[in-house]
């Protein structure tokens, strides 16, 4: 093909057009630029597609062999770089035919018996999203790892949990850690049944309504790692589901971080002071010589706009768009490859954040034990003690807490009398309950602070992800 007619009018599609395509519809219409990453994918589905042609007879074996060659070498091409894309071509599946017709003629217009763009490039956009599940799936868990390796070191570093960011309960950091590998686990539920539910094969169900050739689209589906062809080729053609689903999964992991990132933020300021991060993950100020910026947890919370933004603009293009395939759904790759690249991008970084962060027990601790954090230990020994109901040991609590504020002290540096002018039959005991060690030992309930729970939730979690980690190489040290 030369260029004037690659330019002046599409060879691939172009029988009965006279004229090419105006310089803005060349403008508007290519997807190339974006569409090229599916080059790996498109390839893949056009091996399975051309083999299941000669297997069918459909295409006689000599041409199916040439395709599947001529398709092996423009797959180095690309990966080596050296291949040129044409934006004239459209997109990635008509620059991959053109090619494939410069590279072994005639034969290489057979492959595209049986089937449509349409079909292609659901089924190459569906191999991409699977791809990025069991990539963000593996990050995901690593990122558990870090938190309960990290957990199982701090399971008994006591810290305020707080509630309406006031200081509530003393907890431990452990646990504190813990509770975003149990987040982790729910989003890696959510990226797993979206690819179960994905994983059918939409190739076969041509432009729209299937095809009269005798195709055999449980060989493609196999061959492509999909557990069966789609049912309806409607449906295979329009549907997007999977990969707004892998969106609105991915929208909430990315809200998790967002709210670990925050806590980061506030933690590192020399107010809170409960971290610290290492030069390799801060910046500095080019005028105040004392900042040490947390960039990494800042960008991390602030990706999440972008990837809620793709769930909404792929939600838009497909609204009340109707059956089957439309130009409109060209738009949905741009948002998904850059959502999901960025949520991968900020597990990493979450990940080595985890690992970089030094935590500061005496100022945990220091925090833990101003607010009146025991409070609610007091008012629970109120009631196992003197069997007083809940609500009157709340009151007590309550007036003993004014009082000691009144005073400008915590709770246990309050004299004996002192808390029996509130309540005389309080007796020696009370101080026991009142240190936040205490507090924290005792909250021995399942899924409590209690470090001895902690130290266990950690371990079975540290033995549970090396586990699945299985010994693959290839996932190298975490
Ligand atoms: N580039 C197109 C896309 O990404 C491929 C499908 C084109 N189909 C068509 N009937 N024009 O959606």
């Amino acid at each position: 093909m030369s260029e004037s007619d690659k330019e002046s009018n599409n060879v691939i599609w172009g029988g009965r057009f006279s004229s090419g395509p105006s310089a803005i519809m060349q403008e508007i219409n290519p997807s190339i630029d974006f569409d090229w990453k599916l080059f790996a994918h498109d390839i893949a589905v056009s091996r399975a597609h051309a083999f299941m042609l000669g297997e069918r007879g459909i295409i006689d074996a000599a041409d199916a062999s040439s395709i599947a060659i001529g398709l092996d070498r423009i797959l180095s091409e690309m990966n080596a770089g050296t291949f040129s894309f044409s934006r004239a071509l459209e997109d990635i599946h008509m620059n991959v035919e053109a090619r494939l017709t410069e590279l072994i003629g005639p034969a290489a217009g057979r492959l595209h018996t049986a089937r449509s763009r349409n079909d292609q490039v659901a089924t190459d956009f569906k191999l991409y999203v699977r791809d990025m599940i069991d990539r963000l799936n593996t990050q995901c868990r690593r990122l558990q790892w870090a938190l309960a390796v990290k957990a199982l070191d701090c399971a008994d570093m006591v810290m305020p949990g707080f509630t309406h960011l006031q200081s509530a309960q003393p907890v431990t950091f452990g646990h504190h850690l813990l509770a975003y590998v149990e987040m982790l686990h729910r989003d890696r539920g959510r990226f797993s049944d979206a690819r179960r539910r994905g994983n059918e094969c939409p190739l076969g169900a041509a432009a729209l309504a299937g095809t009269s050739f005798p195709i055999d689209r449980y060989m493609t589906a196999e061959l492509l790692g999909f557990d069966r062809p789609t049912a309806n080729s409607l449906d295979s053609v329009s549907d997007r589901d999977f990969a707004l689903e892998v969106l609105a999964a991915g929208t909430i992991t990315v809200l998790h971080l967002s709210r670990f990132a925050e806590e980061i933020i506030l933690w590192v300021t020399p107010q809170f002071g409960f971290l610290k991060l290492s030069d390799a993950f801060t910046t500095g100020s080019s005028i105040m010589p004392q900042k040490r910026n947390p960039d990494a947890a800042e960008l991390i919370r602030a990706k999440t706009g972008r990837i809620l933004g793709a769930f909404t603009g792929l939600s838009l293009v497909l609204k009340a768009l109707p059956l089957s395939y439309s130009k409109d759904m060209q738009e949905d790759k741009e948002p998904v490859f850059d959502a999901l690249e960025t949520l991968s991008l900020a597990l990493c970084a979450m990940t080595a954040l985890v690992k970089d962060m030094q935590p500061d027990p005496v100022a945990m601790r220091r925090a833990a034990m101003s607010g009146f954090s025991t409070a609610t230990d007091l008012a629970d020994w109120l009631v196992s003690r003197l069997s007083m109901p809940f609500r009157d040991a709340h009151h007590i609590a309550g007036r003993l807490v004014a009082l000691a504020e009144s005073g400008g002290v915590g709770l246990q540096d309050l004299s004996l009398a002192q808390m029996q002018s509130i309540e005389p039959c309080i007796n020696e005991d009370i101080f026991s309950v009142l240190s936040v060690e205490q507090s924290v030992s005792s909250r021995i309930s399942y899924g409590g602070t209690a470090p001895e729970n902690v130290r266990k939730m950690a371990e079975n979690w540290c033995e549970f992800l090396k586990e699945e980690r299985g010994s693959d190489p290839s996932e190298g040290p975490y």
